[in-house]
């Protein structure tokens, strides 16, 4: 039978494939819109890329003080089978595998810097990102640049609504899962996060609030009452997470042991300790796992029928180009078809 997982999988691998085709979700309900992203949003430095990385698992995206992520970043995860080397894989160079992680994250910087310039300028031009690797669960994610008060030298005055607008064009979207970053040793009351969450997603029902830098509160102070949901209340659990310093950065601390010592310092700590199983960046993964299954499973009547449609006009597309093509997009369209027959087919497995 059929896993949810190996459904997610063609889910993500036919959204590829419209992305290669240039179907980013721009007009009408696209297949893109009708599966599930995850953004992440939050002021600057607030440690969206951070958080990002633990999700994921391993390090490979910029990460710093000061606005590092200036272009959006979309994120396609893709679960391989055991003991098959993890690559990465840029829409803007295909057929390149990378296998250092490094080379991606440096990558991910000259990208930005070729179309930005050197600067502090931001773009709205997309960079796409694929992750093939056995320990990834299916997920699209989505780094954005973060939010910000005020214009700094070399930007231009309109760059604080540039922002918020870039950021709102993603999280508005019904199917985008809201990861709404706030540090703790800011009053949430003034989370740009919750406040662009909120407006976009009034009920909750698609937001997660992400509580990060616990471990930089002033002595005397914690997080409790956000996290117990006090402050402010989501659909959804509050996730507390220590992700690495910047000094652990610059000593190149690995995830691992990012890992084990974010584990134990809510399993030692006296405040949190009572919430350790619900607490970190693992939970949080599983967290938006399980949530990714659950929305699937509800969209799965109107993917079905996307599909189907799609089916018939990739059918007419090649009718009216006529059989056989040489070009790339003939290819592609071919891919997606047999991509969706996939879906199809493994669909009336999982029912069965
Ligand atoms: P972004 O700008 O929101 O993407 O944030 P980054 O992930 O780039 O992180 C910004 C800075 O904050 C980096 O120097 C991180 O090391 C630091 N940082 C992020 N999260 C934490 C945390 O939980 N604890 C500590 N001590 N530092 C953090
Ligand atoms: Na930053
Ligand atoms: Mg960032």
């Amino acid at each position: 039978m059929a896993t949810m997982e190996s459904l997610i999988g063609l889910v993500n691998r036919i959204q590829r494939a419209c992305t290669v085709l240039g179907d980013h979700g721009g007009e009408g309900l696209s297949l893109w819109e009708a599966l599930p992203t995850v953004a992440v949003v939050g002021g600057q430095s607030s440690g969206k890329s951070s958080v990002l990385e633990s999700v994921v698992g391993r390090d490979f995206l910029p990460r710093g003080s000061g606005i590092v992520t200036r272009r959006p970043l979309v994120l396609q995860l893709h679960k391989t089978d055991r003991g098959q080397t993890e690559y990465a894989e840029f829409l803007h160079a295909p057929k390149r595998k990378l296998t250092d992680f490094a080379a991606v994250r440096k990558e991910i910087a000259d990208e930005t810097d070729r179309i930005t310039g050197k600067s502090k300028q931001i773009s709205n031009i997309p960079i796409h990102l694929s992750v093939y690797s056995p320990n990834v669960v299916n997920l699209t994610l989505i780094d954005l640049p973060g939010l910000t008060k005020v214009a700094v030298e070399g930007q231009p005055d309109t760059i604080v609504e540039d922002i918020e607008n870039m950021v709102r064009s993603y999280v508005e979207k019904p199917n985008c899962i809201i990861l709404a970053i706030s540090p703790a040793n800011q009053d949430i009351a003034t989370s740009d996060a919750i406040k662009l969450a909120r407006e976009v997603d009034p009920s909750g029902d698609r937001t997660f609030g992400v509580v990060t830098k616990l471990d930089l509160m002033d002595k005397g102070t914690n997080a409790l009452d956000v996290l117990e949901g006090r402050s402010y209340r989501l659909q959804h659990p509050w996730v507390g997470i220590v992700n690495r310093s910047q000094a652990d950065i610059n000593r190149n601390v690995d995830m691992i042991a990012a890992r084990r010592k974010e584990r134990e310092y809510f399993e030692t700590s006296p405040e949190y300790g009572h919430l350790a199983s619900k607490m970190g960046s693992e939970y949080l993964a599983k967290l938006l796992s399980q949530h990714l299954e659950l929305v699937i499973r509800q969209r799965i009547p109107s993917i079905i029928a996307l599909i189907n449609k799609t089916i018939d006009e990739l059918n007419a597309e090649l009718d009216r180009i006529g059989r056989p093509i040489a070009v790339d997009s003939g290819a592609q369209l071919y891919t997606i078809l047999e991509l969706c027959r996939a879906f199809d087919r493994v669909f009336k497995e999982h029912l069965d």
